[in-house]
Formats: C-alpha cells, structure tokens, sequence
C-alpha cells in the first residue's frame, strides 16, 4: 500500500459524501439519509441510500455499496490506491513525499526503483554502445531497423547483453540487494538458490518512462524471430501496464491539440524520427479505460493507427469505444501498402504519412466502410445483410442525436429510407434491452438461493450457516460492545468458527482492525476487500440496522448455529477417525495373530 492508514483516514475525513456523490447522483433528502438514482445500475425508483454521517453508501437494488473511496474506485474504475489519490487531489491534500510511499509488503519505496531503473537504463545504454559488448543491438537497431544515433540516445534505447549476471553484478556493485532488484522486476528469483539473475537477455532495450521522467519499467526486444519477441516488466505496485503510454514523456509537450495511438514501440519511435512527436503506444496490452482518462487529461483527439491487419483492426474498433466513453474525439487511420506505421513511413514518406493523418476517419465512418467493402449491394441478400449489420452498429451508440445521424448519412448509401433503418435499429436496441433486463433478473434469482454467488461461493454449501456468518458480522460491524464482547471471550466466537472463507476473511479483517489503535475504521476494509466485496459487507451492516431487534441473544444464536454446523462437519471428521483406529486394531490384532502362530 502507498498510503498509510492515517493519511487514508484524513483523506476519507476531508471528503464530502454528499458533494462527492451529488456530483454523480441527484440526492434527495429522507430521514437521516440520502435517496437517489443508482450511478451503477439502472433503475427508475431511487433505491440508492448515502449516510452522510457514517460516510457510507448502499445501493438497495444492485448491492453496490461502501465508502467515499469505493464509490470513486467504481465510479471511476481506478484501484484502491489511485482512489485515495484521487479523493487527496480533490480535497486539495498533498500525498505524502513519493519517499515514503512503499511498493505493496515488499518495504522498497518506489523512490528506490526508480533509482535502481535509472541505474539499470545507465547501464543498458552504456552496453549498446560498448563496441564489444553491443555490436549486435547496435547493428539490429541502426543497421537493420534504420534507427539514427540521436534517436536511439533521444529514446535512451539499450541492450542487455547475453548474460545472466551482467546486470546483476553491476547493479550489487552500485549498492543494490537482490531482494530489491527482484522487487523492481529488474532480476528474476532463481528458484534453485533464491538468487537474482537478470531478467533481460540478449535484447535491445527501451526503457519506459512516466511524464514526470521516472524510468518506470522496460521492454525488450529479440533480434532474430524467437519468441517471445518482447519482453516487459511484470507489473509492480510502482507500474502498472495498464496505466502507462510509451513515449508519454515527449508526446505530452505537443498533444494539445492530437495525438497518435500506435500499437508498437517501434512504431512511436518511427513517428516522432519523423516530426509527429504526439504519438504514444500502450505497453504490450489492449487499451483499458485508464489509458483513456490518460488520454482526456492531455488532448482532445485521438487518432488510432493500429497494424492494417485484421487483428489491429478488430483492437482499434475497441480502442475507439473505450476512447468514445471518455468522450473522446476518436479518429482511425486505416494505411494501405504497409502494415504498420513504421513500415508506412520508411515506404513512402512523412508527408505522406501527414496526409493520410489529415484523413482520417470518424469512427463510425471507419466501421461503416468497412461493412460496406465487404458486400455487392447491387445484390439484394448482400444489400439486407450490410444493413443489418450497420443497424447493429448505430444501435451502439447511446445518444439519439449521433443515432439520427448515422441513420441519415447511412439511408442513401444503403439506398433505404431513414425510417425503414430506424425501425431496425429500435429493434435491436429494444431486444438488447430485453436481454439485459432478463439476464439481471436471472442473476437476482441465483444469488437468492446463493447458488452463482460470486462474492462468498460457499455460502451454497452450507446456507443456514452463511445466514448466520452474516448476522454475526452485521451485528459486529453496528455495534462497539460486541466487538469488545468477542474479543475479551465473553462470546466464544473464533476464525474458525467461520464455515465461508470470505466471512471468515471479512471477520478477521473486523477484529484485526477492532483491536488496532485507530479501531474499526469500514474505509481502510477497503485496502483488502475489492468494491464488490465491500458491496457484500455494507449489505450485512444495513439489513442488521433495518432490523429492530440486534440484542445480545440475536448474537448468541447466531454464533450457536455456526457451533452446531461445526460439530455437524467435524462428527463425520470423528468417525472417520474412529474408523481409521478400528481398522488400525484389527491390523495389530493380525499381525499379532500371526506372531503367535510362528
Ligand atoms: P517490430 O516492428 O516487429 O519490432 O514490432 P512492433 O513494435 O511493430 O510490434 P508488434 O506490432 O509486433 O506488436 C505491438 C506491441 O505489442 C509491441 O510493441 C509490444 O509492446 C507488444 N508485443 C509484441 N509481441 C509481444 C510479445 O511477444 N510479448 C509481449 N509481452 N508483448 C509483445
Ligand atoms: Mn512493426
């Protein structure tokens, strides 16, 4: 964890629920709490609650449910981590010195990685031009790739030379342990001796830096075609894959205005050797909604210039909807005569490139192309078949007003009147609708009789018992004395009491939590609970508090259900004991027997 318990707690403290969430919701209020519209599922009746004293919010009809930070990490898909970041900025609280922050339990700051990357970038680049040493990344990288010397030193590009120990020994030789090293991903653990070994071998190297110049992590590439053909680093609590843009640090000085999403390293390098400097890649993976609040902080427009495969293809239809949520101004590029934009350039040039830029397409228009390329519509059956499936594609969008355009750009090109195209496209929309609703209320009914419950999967083994784990942990959750009750033995209740592991986690969590000196703080659950499961937890808190009778007896009985179901599975563990003792006697008994005849 980056933070510490007590900056999470001021963050939580400085944070307003009601401000935070009304920025989401219209809330009204009723009683001492406030009533709106669940942001997390659709509903017509307002079944979403906010205490505005406890801090907490609870959706009565999807079970979202949890604190400030769990409500920013769903509203804003971002992890517990970058939640809190989040609330800090917003309440205008500095974090805490980047020092101080640690990577996960492994006690290695991120300050330390980034040292140890810096070192490690050092020494890469000092072995790609080592004449000896890098003679071969130097040939690949500027012989075969056609990369200049200033743009492999603008990149800080490098090579890691066939070894199992070069970066090793140098890294131990500056002060590094192997401990740390493995944390950094920069070694491997070796699982004969535990030692370090490291992790890049015999390929050129391209180091990944943020926008504020850490070297964050690295990716390598092999010369020949053997696989995997890149490497990168494994996530760590100081870089996520998912959260990274290569070549962000340059790109972001020119973006205002664009910029160019590439899938490859190669190609970003291609494009900014070539004067369009705003061009990005993500690291190896697909583009996930981070990345795309990534992009709506720096530009207004992205351009998508994916490999001209049927594979980059398909990726950029997905890049273009998860760009499009963030309301981004989404563009795609499709470039005939090469297959990626690295290619494109060394063939036909950076003006070229600069022109096919200037036309690229909306992303309806690139979709709706493409449809229209694959059928004859001078045919009748290709002719129903193009329409249909561009009916599919306007029935995506959830605006009317880009619905009613895309229906009046596409009638003349398929030759069929507006309202005929509308038809189909309401059509669809209300069978999708249909489907959705059917499939919500399925899951209802299965998480009713715990079967398909996610959350807590053994609660089917055993339900009266999952029941009673529940009350247990509502009541322990409202109520201070009963912690105090359990933990001084007055209530003999213990983890392994616990028929479901995840109760049994959320207990554990309570009364660690309960017995440490900030006390039981629901917020900090979060650290170890995802939102989904602090969802489940807040439920059982609410239906104990909407119940008039929480007395000491309903505890009592609750914990003597979960004894009895306890004795229930150990008396088969008793007699299977037994019958292993019998069946032990009579083997000596035996073997006696056979003593006594010889
Ligand atoms: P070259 O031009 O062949 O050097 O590669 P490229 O940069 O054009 O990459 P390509 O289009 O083959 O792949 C796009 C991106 O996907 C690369 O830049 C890598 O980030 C990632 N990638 C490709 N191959 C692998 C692989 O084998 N493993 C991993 N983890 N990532 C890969
Ligand atoms: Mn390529």
């Amino acid at each position: 964890m980056r933070f510490s318990e007590n900056f999470i707690q001021e963050v939580v403290d400085r944070t307003d629920i009601e401000e935070l969430i009304g920025r989401y919701v219209e809330l009204k209020r009723s009683g001492a709490n406030l009533l709106g519209r669940c942001p997390f599922h659709s509903e017509k009746t307002p079944s979403f609650s906010v205490s505005p004293t406890k801090k907490m919010f609870f959706c009565f009809g999807c079970h979202a449910g949890g604190s400030v930070i769990t409500f920013v990490q769903k509203a804003e898909n971002l992890d517990f981590p970058d939640a809190v970041e989040y609330l800090a900025n917003r309440a205008g609280l500095p974090l805490p010195k980047e020092s101080e922050q640690l990577m996960g339990n492994t006690g290695v700051s991120r300050k330390r990685v980034f040292e140890m990357n810096l070192e490690a970038a050092k020494f890469f680049r000092a072995c790609l031009f080592d004449e000896r040493l890098g003679a071969a990344g130097m040939q690949y990288l500027h012989g075969e790739r056609g990369l200049s010397v200033a743009t492999i030193k603008h990149f800080g590009l490098g090579f890691a030379p066939d070894s199992f120990n070069a970066l090793t020994d140098h890294m131990h030789r500056m002060g590094y342990r192997d401990e740390e090293l493995i944390a950094a991903c920069l070694c491997g653990k070796s699982q004969k001796t535990g030692r370090a070994y490291d992790y890049f071998r015999n390929r050129v190297i391209f180091p990944i830096i943020d926008p504020s110049g850490n070297v964050v992590a690295f990716g390598g590439r092999v010369m020949d075609d053997s696989k995997p053909k890149y490497l990168n680093s494994s996530d760590t609590p100081a870089f996520k894959k998912s959260k990274q843009l290569f070549a962000l640090n340059f790109a972001k000085n020119c973006c205002a205005e664009k910029m160019i999403l590439c899938e490859g390293y190669m190609d970003v390098i291609a494009l900014h050797a070539a004067g369009f400097e705003y061009a990005v890649a993500t690291l190896g993976t697909a583009i996930t909604p981070e990345h795309a609040r990534i992009f709506s902080k720096y530009t207004q427009k992205v351009i998508i210039s994916y490999d001209a495969d049927d594979a980059g293809q398909n990726a950029a239809n997905k890049a273009m909807r998860i760009l499009g949520e963030v309301g981004m101004d989404v563009r795609v590029l499709k470039l005939n005569g090469a297959k990626d934009p690295d290619e494109y350039i060394k063939r036909f040039g950076a003006d070229r490139f600069r022109q096919v830029l200037e036309q690229s397409k909306t992303g309806f228009d690139h979709k709706s192309e493409r449809i229209l390329a694959k059928y004859d519509l001078t045919v009748g059956s290709d002719r129903i078949k193009a329409s249909n499936e561009i009916c599919a594609l306007i029935a995506e969008y959830w605006s009317g007003v880009e619905r009613e355009v895309y229906l009046a750009q596409s009638s003349p090109a398929l030759g069929l009147p507006v309202e005929v195209l509308k038809n189909t496209v309401e059509q669809i929309r209300k069978k999708q609708t249909r489907a959705y609703e059917a499939k919500q209320s399925r899951e209802a009914q299965a998480s009713v009789k715990n079967f398909g419950d996610r959350i807590n999967p053994d609660a089917a083994k055993d339900p009266r018992a999952a029941a009673a784990e529940e009350t247990v942990l509502g009541l322990l959750l409202i109520f201070e004395e009963y912690r105090n009750a359990v933990e001084r033995g007055e209530i003999a209740l213990a983890e392994e009491d616990f028929v479901t592991d995840f109760n049994r986690r959320v207990f554990a969590a309570i009364m660690r939590m309960h017995r440490s000196e900030g006390g039981l703080r629901p917020e900090l659950l979060g650290m170890e609970f995802s939102p989904d499961e602090m969802g489940r937890i807040e439920k059982n808190e609410i239906a104990r508090q909407q119940l008039s009778n929480n007395g000491p007896e309903v505890l009592r009985s609750a914990v003597n259900v979960l004894k009895d179901a306890k004795q229930k599975g150990n008396a088969g563990e008793t007699s299977l004991d037994e019958r292993i003792a019998y069946l032990r006697q009579k083997q000596a008994k035996l073997h006696k027997g056979k003593a006594d005849k010889t």
